[in-house]
């Protein structure tokens, strides 16, 4: 079967200079990345000073987040070293976006889930694209080491978690499509903190364009955990993480030293914020920007939210990174999954739907009144 696959718009076309593929390296691609980088004008007014805050919509991802700007290079790469399948373990967008590239490189998946705490959604994609879906009375860092221990026992499959340095690499062009878009790196970039590859991956963007003088400045980076699931504030592994953010429920970051590198050397913060204020800063950005994304995705905006609040804590790690953006500053916020992949959480909220109206003009007209 002929492995060459081509496409004109993905990560690896766009930004091929930048990553470890050569001629050979097969393109297994779905057009990831050129994600829109939205200026959000009632979050900027919050912050004040003349900034301006932008939301980089990683949801907008063809799976749906941020994931498959690391997988079609780990795809890609699996499948130049001849694998016939991948394994990854996950609280549910790498398994999404492993099982739709797995399929669309024609190979196996396997994917290692923490039972009964995966979002209906990307659940859901794994089972549409096929893959094998092993689910395990644990949480994500049991997977992970059962990833490791199969891959370190030789089982024939290619690890496709974020301890696989092509992820790393392919989800680094978010950096390089941000300073395209604003001309250079912003002041302050906010994200979500799970297993602390994206912020790495993130860091290692901005500061490879720096030294190659495409950009003027390095922003300081600010990652946000769920305030239980928070080992990197914490500073331990937390052995029972629990958050409603599913996605970054995880007691033991693989990338731990990468991401606390990028934010000493940067001059940002690890933070947390609670469920609480995770589900607030979802509905606040759905309702004042228009911008659905699911609960995890939320935790930068959370952050910003936190501290432009009238009540404001005044002794947060997140403060200082924060008022040293300088008036007329840019912020960017990485929302890294879409609101649909976990519908589930709104509806639990919500009041239940009015009865039905009967379909007569009275009957609509009284309603609006
Ligand atoms: N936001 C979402 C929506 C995620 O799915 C994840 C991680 C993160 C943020 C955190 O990113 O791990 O690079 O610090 N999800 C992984 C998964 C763990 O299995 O899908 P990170």
């Amino acid at each position: 079967m002929d492995r060459k696959f081509y496409n004109d718009r993905g990560v690896i076309a766009r930004w091929r200079e930048f990553l470890p593929v050569t001629d050979a390296t097969p393109v297994i691609s779905l057009n990831e990345g050129s994600t829109p980088l939205i200026y959000a004008p009632r979050l900027s007014a919050l912050v004040g000073r003349g900034c301006r805050v932008f939301i980089k919509h990683e949801g907008l991802n063809p799976t749906g987040s941020f994931k498959d700007r690391g997988m079609t290079v780990a795809l890609s790469k699996a499948v130049e070293a001849g694998a016939r399948a991948v394994i990854c373990a996950s609280t549910g967008n790498t398994s999404a976006a492993a099982a739709a590239y797995a399929a669309r490189a024609g190979i196996g998946c396997y994917v290692l889930l923490p039972a009964g705490k995966i979002a209906l959604g990307k659940l859901t994609q794994g089972i549409v694209h096929g893959a094998k879906i092993v689910t395990i009375d644990g949480n994500f860092d049991d997977a992970l080491r059962l990833v490791r221990e199969a891959a370190d026992s030789g089982a024939p499959v290619a690890v496709v978690n974020s301890i696989n340095p092509h992820r790393i690499e392919g989800q680094k062009t978010g950096s390089f499509e941000i300073i395209e878009d604003l001309g250079d790196a912003p002041d302050a970039h906010f994200l979500p903190v799970g297993n602390a590859g994206n912020i790495s991956a993130y860091w290692r963007g901005y500061t490879e364009w720096h030294a190659l003088g495409r950009s003027g400045r390095l922003p300081r980076m600010v990652g946000f955990q769920a305030a239980g699931a928070a080992p990197l504030y914490h500073g331990h592994p937390v052995g029972a993480p629990e958050t409603l953010a599913s996605a970054i429920r995880i007691g033991n970051p693989a990338s731990w030293g990468m991401a606390m590198e990028a934010v000493e050397k940067s001059g940002g913060a690890i933070d947390v914020v609670t469920d609480e204020e995770i589900l607030a800063a979802q509905r606040w950005l759905a309702v004042n920007e228009g911008i659905f994304v699911e609960p995890a995705s939320a935790a930068g905006v959370a952050g910003l939210l936190k501290y432009t609040a009238a009540d404001a804590p005044e002794d947060g790690r997140a403060l200082g990174p924060l008022r040293a953006v300088p008036e007329d500053g840019v912020i960017v916020c990485t929302v890294t999954g879409h609101g649909l992949k976990d519908p589930d959480i709104i509806l639990r909220q919500s009041v239940p739907l009015a009865p039905p109206i009967q379909p007569t003009r009275e009957a609509i007209l009284a309603l609006l009144r």
